[in-house]
């Protein structure tokens, strides 16, 4: 396994994306340990992007809790009908926010955080098992590139999932 990732310099976020996908797929590929890969995968994004705050809340019993995640400490549980997450939990799709003061029921767990995108993350049989948030200290940080990249860099992650 590459312990090392090569982030390209003055590359777009696209090439950014492009150059590691396939870095993240070998990162993850030889490791079954959910834990251990929601970390790394957390730990490359933060790295390539410098995005304010990278991590997971996974669906547990009848709320969303903190998991593996790169930046500054955060709330630990969100109900399903609460913030960002809860709202991708429900509609099973990427919600992206470009002033997180204008989202009805935003969680403010830092006010650095101005931007925000969740993808959700399924399971085996479909169902939403987590969700990946990633927020940005700048207004209107997100786009369709970001959603694309991120919703390919979800796919691989959840190959790994054994059930
Ligand atoms: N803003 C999120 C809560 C999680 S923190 O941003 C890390 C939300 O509204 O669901």
């Amino acid at each position: 396994m590459a312990e090392t990732l090569y982030i390209p310099e003055n590359a777009s976020r696209k090439e950014v994306y492009d150059s590691i996908i396939p870095q993240v797929e070998g990162l993850l590929s030889g490791e079954t340990d959910q834990t251990a890969n929601l970390a790394n995968f957390a730990a490359a994004l933060r790295e390539a992007f410098g995005f304010f705050w990278v991590g997971f809340y996974l669906k547990k019993e009848n709320q969303l809790v903190l998991g593996p995640f790169q930046g500054p400490i955060a709330c630990t549980r969100i109900n399903f009908d609460k913030g960002v997450c809860g709202h991708c939990y429900r509609t099973k799709e990427t919600v992206i926010v470009p002033n997180v003061e204008e989202f009805p029921g935003h969680i403010a767990c830092s006010s650095a955080s101005k931007s925000e995108i969740v993808v959700p993350v399924f399971d085996k049989n479909g169902n939403v098992s987590m969700v990946l948030d990633v927020d940005s200290d700048k207004l209107d940080d997100f786009s369709e590139v970001d959603k694309e990249g991120l919703e390919a860099l979800v796919r691989i992650l959840e190959k790994t999932f054994i059930a």
